[in-house]
Protein backbone atom coordinates (compact mmCIF):
# COMPACT_ATOMS: atom_id res chain seq x y z
CA UNK A 1 0.00 0.00 0.00
CA UNK A 2 2.67 2.53 0.50
CA UNK A 3 4.71 1.33 -2.35
CA UNK A 4 1.70 2.26 -4.24
CA UNK A 5 1.16 5.50 -2.76
CA UNK A 6 5.24 6.34 -2.86
CA UNK A 7 4.78 5.08 -7.25
CA UNK A 8 1.66 7.29 -7.45
CA UNK A 9 3.62 10.57 -5.94
CA UNK A 10 7.00 9.67 -7.99
CA UNK A 11 4.62 10.29 -11.11
CA UNK A 12 3.57 13.95 -10.17
CA UNK A 13 5.22 17.27 -10.21
CA UNK A 14 3.09 18.91 -8.03
CA UNK A 15 0.08 18.48 -5.44
CA UNK A 16 -2.77 20.48 -4.27
CA UNK A 17 -3.81 19.41 -0.70
CA UNK A 18 -7.05 19.84 0.63
CA UNK A 19 -7.33 19.97 4.64
CA UNK A 20 -9.86 20.31 7.24
CA UNK A 21 -8.89 21.86 10.42
CA UNK A 22 -8.41 19.62 13.80
CA UNK A 23 -7.66 21.47 17.50
CA UNK A 24 -5.60 24.22 15.09
CA UNK A 25 -3.40 21.14 12.80
CA UNK A 26 -4.33 19.56 9.95
CA UNK A 27 -6.11 15.80 9.65
CA UNK A 28 -4.31 12.99 10.99
CA UNK A 29 -4.93 11.24 8.01
CA UNK A 30 -3.15 13.71 5.84
CA UNK A 31 -0.18 13.82 7.85
CA UNK A 32 0.40 10.49 8.16
CA UNK A 33 0.09 10.44 3.92
CA UNK A 34 2.41 12.94 3.68
CA UNK A 35 4.59 10.77 6.68
CA UNK A 36 4.45 7.68 4.50
CA UNK A 37 6.37 8.92 1.52
CA UNK A 38 9.86 11.47 1.30
CA UNK A 39 11.77 11.62 -1.61
CA UNK A 40 8.68 11.48 -3.53
CA UNK A 41 7.77 14.92 -2.56
CA UNK A 42 11.64 17.14 -2.99
CA UNK A 43 11.96 19.57 -5.03
CA UNK A 44 7.87 20.28 -5.84
CA UNK A 45 5.54 22.43 -5.38
CA UNK A 46 2.37 22.24 -2.81
CA UNK A 47 -0.69 24.57 -2.69
CA UNK A 48 -3.49 23.96 -0.24
CA UNK A 49 -7.06 24.75 -0.06
CA UNK A 50 -8.37 24.76 3.45
CA UNK A 51 -11.52 24.72 5.60
CA UNK A 52 -12.82 25.82 8.74
CA UNK A 53 -14.26 28.62 11.32
CA UNK A 54 -11.10 30.87 9.87
CA UNK A 55 -10.60 28.98 6.35
CA UNK A 56 -8.45 25.64 7.46
CA UNK A 57 -5.83 29.10 8.00
CA UNK A 58 -4.36 27.34 11.14
CA UNK A 59 -4.04 24.18 9.28
CA UNK A 60 -2.55 25.31 5.51
CA UNK A 61 0.26 27.31 8.20
CA UNK A 62 0.96 23.93 9.99
CA UNK A 63 1.25 22.26 6.61
CA UNK A 64 3.43 24.64 5.13
CA UNK A 65 5.97 23.74 7.98
CA UNK A 66 5.73 19.59 7.48
CA UNK A 67 6.37 20.78 3.42
CA UNK A 68 9.40 22.40 4.43
CA UNK A 69 10.56 19.87 6.00
CA UNK A 70 9.69 17.26 2.92
CA UNK A 71 11.87 20.09 1.02
CA UNK A 72 8.82 21.06 -1.14
CA UNK A 73 8.39 24.69 -2.22
CA UNK A 74 5.00 25.85 -0.43
CA UNK A 75 2.95 28.24 -2.81
CA UNK A 76 1.90 31.63 -1.17
CA UNK A 77 -1.65 31.88 -2.52
CA UNK A 78 -4.37 29.45 -0.76
CA UNK A 79 -8.14 29.03 -0.63
CA UNK A 80 -9.83 29.66 2.38
CA UNK A 81 -13.31 28.50 2.59
CA UNK A 82 -14.90 29.68 6.46
CA UNK A 83 -17.62 28.71 8.23
CA UNK A 84 -19.82 31.94 6.41
CA UNK A 85 -18.70 30.06 2.87
CA UNK A 86 -19.77 26.92 4.15
CA UNK A 87 -22.79 27.80 5.96
CA UNK A 88 -24.18 29.82 2.65
CA UNK A 89 -23.80 26.86 0.28
CA UNK A 90 -25.28 24.22 3.04
CA UNK A 91 -27.95 26.00 3.98
CA UNK A 92 -28.61 29.28 2.67
CA UNK A 93 -28.62 27.82 -1.18
CA UNK A 94 -25.92 29.97 -2.17
CA UNK A 95 -23.72 28.19 -4.85
CA UNK A 96 -19.95 28.90 -5.34
CA UNK A 97 -21.12 32.01 -7.82
CA UNK A 98 -22.05 33.74 -4.76
CA UNK A 99 -18.30 33.68 -3.32
CA UNK A 100 -16.08 35.25 -6.11
CA UNK A 101 -13.36 35.47 -3.70
CA UNK A 102 -12.91 31.62 -3.94
CA UNK A 103 -12.89 31.75 -7.51
CA UNK A 104 -10.05 34.53 -7.66
CA UNK A 105 -8.13 33.18 -4.68
CA UNK A 106 -8.53 29.78 -6.54
CA UNK A 107 -7.22 31.34 -9.98
CA UNK A 108 -3.65 32.67 -8.17
CA UNK A 109 -3.29 29.70 -6.20
CA UNK A 110 -3.85 27.53 -9.67
CA UNK A 111 -1.44 29.97 -11.66
CA UNK A 112 1.63 30.07 -8.72
CA UNK A 113 1.35 26.50 -8.11
CA UNK A 114 1.36 25.90 -12.01
CA UNK A 115 4.78 27.98 -12.58
CA UNK A 116 6.20 26.44 -9.61
CA UNK A 117 5.53 22.81 -11.33
CA UNK A 118 7.31 23.58 -14.84
CA UNK A 119 9.75 25.50 -13.07
CA UNK A 120 11.04 22.94 -10.98
CA UNK A 121 10.66 19.74 -13.33
CA UNK A 122 12.91 21.98 -15.84
CA UNK A 123 15.51 22.10 -12.22
CA UNK A 124 14.94 18.94 -11.50
CA UNK A 125 15.68 17.17 -14.83
CA UNK A 126 18.54 19.85 -15.19
CA UNK A 127 19.93 19.03 -12.06
CA UNK A 128 19.72 14.98 -12.05
C1 LIG B 1 -11.63 17.13 17.67
C2 LIG B 1 -12.04 18.22 16.73
C3 LIG B 1 -11.30 19.37 16.66
C4 LIG B 1 -11.66 20.40 15.78
N1 LIG B 1 -10.90 21.52 15.72
C5 LIG B 1 -11.21 22.49 14.84
C6 LIG B 1 -10.36 23.63 14.70
O1 LIG B 1 -9.37 23.80 15.38
N2 LIG B 1 -10.70 24.57 13.78
C7 LIG B 1 -11.80 24.42 12.96
O2 LIG B 1 -12.04 25.30 12.14
N3 LIG B 1 -12.61 23.33 13.06
C8 LIG B 1 -12.34 22.38 13.98
N4 LIG B 1 -13.13 21.26 14.06
C9 LIG B 1 -14.26 21.12 13.15
C10 LIG B 1 -13.85 20.31 11.93
O3 LIG B 1 -13.06 21.12 11.09
C11 LIG B 1 -15.11 19.86 11.22
O4 LIG B 1 -15.63 18.81 11.99
C12 LIG B 1 -14.90 19.41 9.79
O5 LIG B 1 -16.12 18.90 9.30
C13 LIG B 1 -13.82 18.35 9.66
O6 LIG B 1 -13.64 18.04 8.31
P1 LIG B 1 -13.87 16.55 7.73
O7 LIG B 1 -15.26 16.17 8.18
O8 LIG B 1 -13.74 16.71 6.26
O9 LIG B 1 -12.82 15.68 8.35
C14 LIG B 1 -12.80 20.25 14.95
C15 LIG B 1 -13.54 19.07 15.04
C16 LIG B 1 -13.18 18.08 15.90
C17 LIG B 1 -14.00 16.80 15.97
Amino acid sequence: MAQRWAAKLAGLDGFLLVTPEYNHGTSAVLKNALDYAYKEFVRKPVAFVGYGGVGGARAVEHLRLVAAELQMVSVRNAVHITGGDFLGLWQQGKSFDDFPHLAQAAAGMLDELAWWAKALKIARENAA
